[in-house]
C-alpha cells in the first residue's frame, strides 16, 4: 500500500492531498476564483503568487489531518503538465524538494490524467477500453483508454474549450467567473428551448464534418448576437432563458457527439470527467442518453470534478505501481498532450 503526497498548481487552485491507494486520507484546496473574478479570467503572475503562499499551510494541512508523517510517504507527486507554467513550478519545485530531503521517489504527474482518475474516487473504472469526455476550463476531447497510460485522443474541440466557452458567455451575460456555476445557477428555472443556439461542426477539407470533433466559436457569436437584438428592446434581459438554452446546446452537443463515438468504436462505457462535468444539466443528459443507448456510464464525483489534488494522488497511485518514477532534474511542460504523458518517467514501462 503506497502512501503519496500529492500537489496540484496547475491554474488557479491550490491544493494537497494525502492519499493511500485509492483512499484519500486528506484533502484541502485553496480556491484563488474570488482573486481573478474581478479581471473576469485567470491572471497567470497572480496565480502564481498565490500559490507560493498557499502550498506550505495546505502540506502541512493534510498531513495532519491524515495523521502521516513525511517520513511515512512512499512518494510525492506534482502536477508539471499541462497548465500556466509560473503555476506548475510552483508545485513541481515544493514536491522535488520535499522529495529530495525524504530520499522520497518524485512522480510529475499530467494534469488530465489526473483528472480521468477522478473518477476512481467514487467508483473503480472498468479495466477498458472505455471513452472518457474530458470537459475543462483547458480542454474537450474525446479519449479511448485501453488501460493505464494507454490513450488514444479521438475527438477535441478546434477552438475554445468548454469551460472557456462558459466563462465567456457567463461574462457576456453580466454573470461572475467562473462561468460555469454561474450559468448553471443563472439557468435555473430558466426555458432551455427558448432560442434556437447551433451546435457546431467542424468542417472536413475533403468534404463532411469531424463526427467527434467541437467547435464552441459559432454559439459564442451567436449568443452575442441574440444578446445585442435583446438589447435593443426596451426589455430586461431573458437571463434565466439565455443561459439555460446555451446550457442545454452545450449539453446536447457533448453528449451526442460521446455517445455517437462510443457507438461507433464499439466502446460499452462512457466516463465524464473535469471542471464542466459538474454541470447538472450535462450530468442528467449524459445519464440519460447512455441508459437510453445502452451504455454504462461513470461521472467523476461532483467534489471532485473542479481542479484537486486527490485525483493527483490516485493518478500517481496508479502510475507509482507500474514502477513509474520521474527524474528530479523534470520540467515543466504546459503544453505536453495526453498521448505523452509517459515522457514524464524514467522507467520504460511506463508509456
Ligand atoms: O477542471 P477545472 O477545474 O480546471 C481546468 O483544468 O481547466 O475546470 C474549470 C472549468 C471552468 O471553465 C468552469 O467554468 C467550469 O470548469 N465549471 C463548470 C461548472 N463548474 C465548473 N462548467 C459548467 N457547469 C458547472 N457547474
Ligand atoms: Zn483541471
Amino acid at each position: 500500500m503506497a502512501t503519496i503526497l500529492a500537489l496540484e498548481t496547475s491554474c488557479d487552485e491550490s491544493a494537497a492531498a494525502i492519499v493511500r491507494d485509492r483512499t484519500v486520507l486528506a484533502h484541502a484546496v485553496a480556491s484563488q476564483v474570488e482573486e481573478h473574478a474581478r479581471f473576469g479570467g485567470v491572471v497567470p503572475e497572480i496565480a502564481s503568487r498565490r500559490h507560493v503562499e498557499a502550498l506550505p499551510q495546505l502540506i502541512a494541512t493534510v498531513l495532519t489531518e491524515s495523521g502521516v508523517a513525511l517520513p511515512q510517504l512512499d512518494a510525492v507527486a506534482a502536477t508539471v503538465a499541462p497548465g500556466l507554467v509560473g503555476a506548475l513550478l510552483v508545485g513541481s519545485v515544493t514536491g522535488r524538494t520535499l522529495a529530495r530531503l525524504h530520499g522520497l521517489p518524485f512522480l510529475g504527474m499530467h494534469h488530465l490524467e489526473a483528472h480521468l482518475c477522478s473518477v476512481e474516487l467514487g467508483s473503480p473504472l472498468p479495466p477498458g477500453p472505455y471513452l472518457v469526455l474530458l470537459v475543462s476550463g483547458g480542454h474537450t476531447e474525446l479519449i479511448r483508454v485501453d488501460g493505464p497510460g494507454r490513450y488514444q485522443p479521438l475527438g477535441r474541440s478546434h477552438d475554445d474549450a468548454a469551460g472557456e466557452a462558459f466563462d465567456k458567455v457567463a461574462r457576456l451575460l453580466g454573470l461572475t467567473y467562473p462561468g460555469g456555476p454561474a450559468i448553471q445557477a443563472a439557468a435555473e428555472g430558466g426555458d432551455p428551448h427558448r432560442f434556437a443556439l447551433p451546435k457546431g461542426r467542424v468542417s472536413r477539407p475533403e468534404g463532411g464534418f469531424y463526427p467527434y470533433d467541437f467547435s464552441f466559436s459559432g454559439l459564442k457569436t451567436a449568443m452575442l448576437r441574440q444578446v445585442r437584438a435583446l438589447e435593443a428592446t426596451a426589455e430586461p434581459l431573458p437571463v434565466a432563458d439565455l443561459a439555460a438554452s446555451f446550457e442545454q446546446v452545450v449539453a446536447d452537443v457533448l453528449v451526442e457527439r460521446s455517445c455517437r463515438c462510443a457507438r461507433d468504436q464499439g466502446l460499452a462505457t462512457i466516463v465524464l470527467v473535469g471542471g464542466v462535468a459538474a454541470n447538472r444539466r450535462l450530468r442528467q443528459r449524459m445519464e440519460r442518453s447512455c441508459a437510453e443507448a445502452g451504455l454504462q456510464w461513470r461521472l467523476a464525483p461532483l467534489a471532485f470534478c473542479t481542479d484537486n489534488a486527490a485525483m493527483v494522488g490516485v493518478a500517481a497511485t496508479q502510475r507509482f505501481a507500474q514502477g513509474c518514477s520521474s527524474p528530479m532534474d523534470l520540467g515543466v511542460a504546459p503544453r505536453l498532450p495526453l498521448v505523452q504523458a509517459g515522457q514524464l518517467y524514467e522507467a520504460t514501462a511506463c508509456f
